[in-house]
């Protein structure tokens, strides 16, 4: 499945000793996997912290009912275990054992059923064609090395009309790409940022869409929201950066947002 000429196994090694979520883990006496791990760190993983993700999945999860959605990079299972919770069949997926496992043990905290949870590759995904309503991937394609690649696949698998739901893409510019052309600044874990970590312009991110009709998009992450930082960045970021910040205008503020959302539907 994995193939090192295409740069996967770096990614593939960083990922799987940085499943997300652990960077939030403060209680180091906890144990990893526990309930209490999972509601630990709930409030810091994406639909929690970032409310429009929770909306979404709420919409979308209406128009999904009984359908068969295929999560991409699915880390801890959060986003998966809302669409289960919300009336939807889902598979979910990651390229990392560890975030499978993480997975599969909190379905199994939360009693949930998935009609699987497995590893997979989005650039060489083990499904026949035109299988899945709906593919979902939250900060995904940007970490994957191939995005067109990566697009390609997710087309692949819809069926004719299927949804293409991705929350989300990394947009330049934006105020984290400006605060990453500094030294020492990640966007992921403190230590170390995953080996591919692309930011794209708007036309850049919307040519990815070959064979789809777009539906939706959006400009999210425009205001800077609390981190679980601590240090001095931390330090800087809380209490120098995001009060000066959040008094721009929206309107301003948009055009600079950090993240940019798109769903559109499979054309075949
Ligand atoms: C930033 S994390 C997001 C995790 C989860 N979606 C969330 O929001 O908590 C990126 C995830 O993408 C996965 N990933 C990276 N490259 C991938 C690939 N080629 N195929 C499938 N998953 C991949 C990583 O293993 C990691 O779990």
């Amino acid at each position: 499945m994995l193939n090192s000429d295409d740069g996967t196994r770096a990614i593939h090694d960083y990922w799987n000793s940085h499943t997300l979520g652990l960077q939030y883990v403060r209680d180091r006496g906890i144990e990893i996997g526990s309930r209490a791990f999972f509601d630990h760190i709930r409030p810091w993983m994406n639909p929690f912290k970032f409310p429009w993700i929770m909306e979404r999945i709420a919409r979308e999860s209406e128009r999904l009912q009984g359908r068969h959605l295929l999560e991409i990079g699915c880390g801890m299972g959060y986003d998966s275990l809302e669409f289960l919770r919300r009336g939807v069949r889902v598979t979910a997926t990651d390229l990392t054992p560890n975030a499978v496992d993480m997975t599969r043990r909190h379905f199994e905290v939360e009693g949930v059923e998935a009609a699987d949870v497995r590893v997979e590759n989005v650039l060489r995904l083990g499904f026949d064609d035109d299988t899945f309503d709906a593919v979902w991937a939250n900060g995904v394609i940007h970490h994957t090395g191939n995005m067109p690649l990566a697009l390609r696949e997710i087309h692949r698998v819809l069926k004719p009309g299927g949804r293409g739901i991705l929350s989300h893409f990394y947009r330049k510019p934006s105020w984290m790409y400006a605060l990453k052309q500094l030294p020492g600044v990640n966007t992921e874990f403190e230590d170390e940022d995953p080996p591919a970590n692309e930011f794209l312009t708007e036309g850049e991110i919307e040519a990815l869409f070959d064979g789809f009709e777009i539906l939706e998009v959006a400009r999210e992450h425009h205001r800077l929201l609390p981190v679980s930082r601590t240090g001095l960045k931390g330090f800087l970021y809380s209490y120098g950066l995001r009060p000066v910040y959040n008094v721009i205008p929206e309107s301003l503020a948009k055009r600079i947002a950090y993240k940019y959302s798109v769903t559109a539907l499979a054309v075949k």
